[in-house]
């Protein structure tokens, strides 16, 4: 086993990275510059969102962002003056021809960049396979097609263990490529084509008199719920066009989810990222890859700050929900659930990364916890119980959750019934009229708390339904799939520096869970599910990304 010195590999070199806005691909970044200040330059390929385009998004994000607080913690007003030169953002679309880049920017970058980080992906579970499709394997077809142009980039591309489908045991770090989880053969290239295919002449054949008219029916009938002025036009025309798409997809969905689970995945997300590996590892030998396949990536585990995530990950909704008044789990208390936090992933990618830029790279790296460090379904609902039961003593809102509420504890029922989010619902809305059901006078405020609470409980109903769909999507994980995911390969290379080593059995999952990642979900996941705004960093001084230009064209004049 030769040495693998990470920090000094990434010196100089130029890095492509795309995704860089996404929760995994803004930590790795801010790591990159914090850990590695010597790299010579990022360059962030951002697609436009409205009026924003990739340096405006880029800008708004590192000012921001808590994932970004390390830099200015260090850096202070210096660090426009650090970043110069050193980090850039393009416009660009990995769904479009040439990834949406000018001539001139992909002929400069094609010749500088040494390394393709791709961690962009659409991670929804149960999308329209055609956007499935675009982003998750078109899209990395386009990046192949650039590296292939490139003077020396390598490419980086982020998978999921979740590619193994339903297979069930231990999961090695290998590529399958002939043979779908079900056990079927499967010729990638020729089930990319097809379902391409089939997906595009279905879209053509939704567009039929029927479904006009059923589309009319409803956009008359919301109108007229919903109170609505029928005579103005470009209103009732945005209406039906919105009805049409979302009628449209649920449709697509539906199929793209059963064709999904014909070969053995758990959903259309899982099954788009697996044809993408198959075709890299049949297709693109000309180029010199590697994978990095995370496990369920949660909050952090130390950097930016511990706890620190971003939007709803996938153990947020379980949290959520064992926070509530409803604290029945149905699930399988044994099985495996393989939580890492992103950090961790981000130390996987320094080293898959560097391994690769030396030539020393394995095919595939797992970053996962399920082998080395397991943590299953039944202690994470024990843990999460406790952690209420913590925040509720203290911090409770009110008596009844004070008293009532830290002292209820959640269960996991190991009888292997699915786990039913209608059921969940059906008992909190049951629960909101017991609760109006409560008599008046009672002391302590009481009886207004319960009317408050069963007030609480419509708003709770309307959020399970948001829930519904996506717990309903981790059923295979929660109470089918028993897998233990192998996550040595990192460890293979001998690493020099401390801050790169993976180390899933630093993790003590009741400190990291109570004190860590709970708390981290309640700042910055609950409020986002809850509809309330999510803290924003507010650094004193702001990095300007007109100003790390002007700095850079002067430095290369010579005049700064
Ligand atoms: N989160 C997990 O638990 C998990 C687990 C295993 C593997 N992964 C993999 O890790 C990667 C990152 O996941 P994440 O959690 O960071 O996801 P995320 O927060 O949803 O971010 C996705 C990123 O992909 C970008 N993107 C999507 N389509 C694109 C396109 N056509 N062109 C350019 N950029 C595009 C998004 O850009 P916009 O900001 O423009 O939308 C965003 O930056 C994905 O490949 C995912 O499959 C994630």
């Amino acid at each position: 086993m030769s040495s693998l010195p990470v920090r000094d590999t990434y010196k100089g070199k130029h890095i492509l990275l795309i995704g860089g806005s996404g929760f995994l691909g803004k930590v790795w970044m801010s790591m990159l510059f914090h850990t590695c200040p010597e790299v010579g330059k990022v360059t962030v390929l951002l697609r436009r969102k409205g009026l924003r385009g990739a340096k405006r998004r880029l800008e708004k994000m590192i000012n921001e962002s808590y994932a970004f607080e390390p830099w200015h913690k260090s850096h202070g007003e210096g660090l426009t003056d650090f970043l110069a030169g050193r980090l850039e953002a393009v416009d660009g679309d990995l769904g479009l021809e040439d990834m949406g880049l000018d001539a001139a920017t992909k002929a400069q970058l094609q010749g500088e960049v040494d390394l393709v980080v791709n961690s962009a992906g659409l991670v929804d579970f149960d999308p329209d396979p055609r956007a499935a499709l675009e982003s998750n394997v078109e899209g990395p077809m386009r990046l192949l097609d650039f590296v292939r142009g490139c003077k020396k980039a390598k490419l980086l591309h982020v998978s999921t263990c979740y590619v193994a489908g339903n297979r069930q045991g231990a999961i090695p770090e290998e590529i399958d490529v002939n043979v779908s989880p079900s056990g079927t053969p499967m010729d990638v290239r020729k089930e990319w084509e097809d379902a391409r295919a089939l997906y595009d002449q279905m879209a053509v054949d939704f567009d039929t008199p029927e479904n006009h008219d059923l589309v009319n029916d409803e956009v008359e009938s919301r109108i007229e719920r919903d109170g609505l002025d029928a005579s103005n036009e470009a209103l009732v025309r945005n209406l039906t066009q919105k009805v049409y798409t979302r009628r449209l997809e649920k449709v697509l969905r539906e199929v793209g989810m059963e064709r999904a689970q014909r070969w053995g995945f758990p959903n259309t997300y899982t099954w788009s990222k697996f044809l993408c590996e198959g075709l890299m590892a049949k297709e693109a030998d000309d180029v010199e890859w590697s994978l990095l396949r995370p496990s369920i990536v949660e909050s952090a585990f130390a950097y930016p700050r511990p706890g620190w995530v971003e939007g709803f990950k996938t153990s947020g909704p379980l949290i959520y929900l064992l926070g509530t008044w409803f604290r029945q789990l149905p699930a399988r208390a044994n099985l495996p659930f393989d939580v890492i936090p992103v950090d961790m992933v981000c130390q996987g990618l320094f080293v898959a990364g560097a391994a690769l830029l030396q030539g020393v790279h394995h095919p595939v790296y797992q970053t996962a916890t399920s082998q080395r460090n397991r943590l299953t379904i039944g202690r994470s609902c024990e843990l999460t119980a406790l952690g209420h039961r913590k925040h509720l003593r203290t911090d409770g809102a009110g008596p009844l959750e004070r008293l009532v509420l830290s002292r209820w504890d959640s269960q996991i029922e190991d009888t292997e019934p699915v786990l039913s989010v209608p059921n969940i619902r059906k008992a909190v809305l049951g629960f909101g009229k017991l609760l109006n059901k409560v008599p008046e006078g009672l002391p302590g405020g009481l009886t207004k708390q319960a009317r408050n609470l069963a007030k609480l409980t419509k708003t709770a109903d309307k959020q399970l339904k948001g829930v519904e769909r996506l717990i309903e999507l981790f059923k295979p994980f929660t109470t089918q799939n028993w897998q233990e995911y192998a996550a040595s390969r990192l460890n293979e290379h001998e690493v020099m520096e401390e801050a790169f080593q993976f180390e899933p059995e630093r993790i003590d999952w009741l400190t990291y869970w109570t004190d860590i990642h709970m708390p981290g979900l309640r700042q910055w996941s609950f409020p986002a599910m809850e509809g309330r705004s999510v803290e924003r960093m507010r650094p004193a001084n702001k990095a300007s990304i007109r100003e790390m230009v002007v700095n850079e064209k002067a430095a290369k004049e010579g005049v700064a």
